[in-house]
């Protein structure tokens, strides 16, 4: 099978799985052919393989090891698992080659439609777990009846007055996440975080929203419209795009609607922006924000497996 016909079996599986998915894994794929084929069983995979690396002091390096190795994935075939099997098997003796041994900043991660369940149990043989997805909300989406809302909340643009505040709250969300494997320690995160966040304040139109329980600033929100959503877009057949970047409550004001307060404002900033659907990350060891997005209509679109250090 060559690589067009496999990506041709691989998008009509995927259409009729999800049609959030975009057409084709035209983000992901490598213009220029596949670099691994595989056939077996009747099937075939095509992947296509690359490495990134971000400096130790850069913005992506907060929320991602420094070196990453994704493999993009064709599946055809009545056996696709037997196909991303060997396929596994390839890139590993490729990786093995280039990468030292037990670096904790590396990681091997291979990005799969979520309803796409072909290969799970392959993954988990080669040492890949299911560590984080990106998660859609269409706009139409009717979401459950959630806590009664808190009495003395409300919820307003952040101001410059807010940095100190803001970068409290960033801080103490990347020191939860981090226990979940992909936000990384990083000496510089304060300075870093500090810079980000003061971008965004200084804005005309607010990114960045903070909730107040009783005239204290307890939860903040950042939203990404569409016209800002160019870099996570392709990853849906959805054309008008909102992500939501974070959502933190501080630990003392948690569980008590708060954060479905920012989430519902979060949709109403979306819905006046005419989004189709909304996107975010989460990871899905999180106990806390798993069962949040998923009573506020989120569900899995994508789902990365990720194997860190690339190479044990
Ligand atoms: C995830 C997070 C934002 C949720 O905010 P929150 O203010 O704690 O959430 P809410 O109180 O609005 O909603 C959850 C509560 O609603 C209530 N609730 C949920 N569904 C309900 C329902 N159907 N009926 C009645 N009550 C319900 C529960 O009391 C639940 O609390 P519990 O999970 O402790 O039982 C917050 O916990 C947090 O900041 N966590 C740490 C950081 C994090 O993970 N952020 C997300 C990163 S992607």
């Amino acid at each position: 099978m060559d690589v067009d016909t496999i990506a041709t079996a691989h998008n009509g599986r995927l259409r009729t799985i999800d049609p959030l998915l975009p057409d084709v894994d035209r983000h992901l794929a490598a213009p220029d052919g596949a670099d691994l084929l595989v056939e077996a069983g009747g099937s075939a995979a095509a992947g296509f393989a690359s490495r990134t690396e971000v400096a130790a002091d850069s913005r992506d390096a907060l929320s991602r090891p420094l070196v990453e190795h994704t493999l993009s994935v064709h599946l055809a075939g009545p056996e696709p698992g037997a196909a991303l099997e060997g396929l596994l098997t390839r890139w590993e003796a490729a990786l093995s080659a280039e990468t030292a041994p037990g670096d904790w900043d590396t990681a091997a991660v291979v990005a799969r439609p979520s309803r796409d369940s072909a290969g799970c149990a392959e993954l988990l043989r080669h040492g890949f777990s299911a560590v984080r997805v990106l998660a859609a909300r269409p706009a139409d989406r009717l979401v459950a009846t959630g806590p009664r809302a808190t009495p003395g909340v409300h919820i307003r643009p952040a101001e410059q007055g807010d940095l100190a505040t803001a970068v409290e709250l960033q801080l103490e969300l990347r020191n939860y996440e981090a226990q979940f494997g992909v936000v990384t320690h990083r000496p510089d995160a304060g300075k870093v975080v500090e810079a980000e966040l003061g971008d965004l304040l200084s804005r005309d139109n607010p990114a960045l929203w903070i909730a107040e329980l009783y005239g204290r600033p307890l939860g903040m929100l950042h939203v990404q419209m569409p016209h800002e959503t160019g870099w996570v877009a392709p990853y849906t057949s959805a054309s008008r795009v909102g992500y939501l970047s974070s959502l933190h409550i501080a630990e003392a004001a948690r569980s008590s609607g708060v954060g479905t307060a920012l989430a519902a404002h979060a949709h109403q900033l979306f819905d006046e922006a005419s989004t189709d659907v909304v996107l975010l990350h989460h990871a899905l060891a999180n106990p806390r924000s798993t069962p949040f997005w998923c009573a506020q209509g989120y569900r899995p679109l994508w789902t990365y497996w990720y194997r860190r250090p690339a190479v044990h």
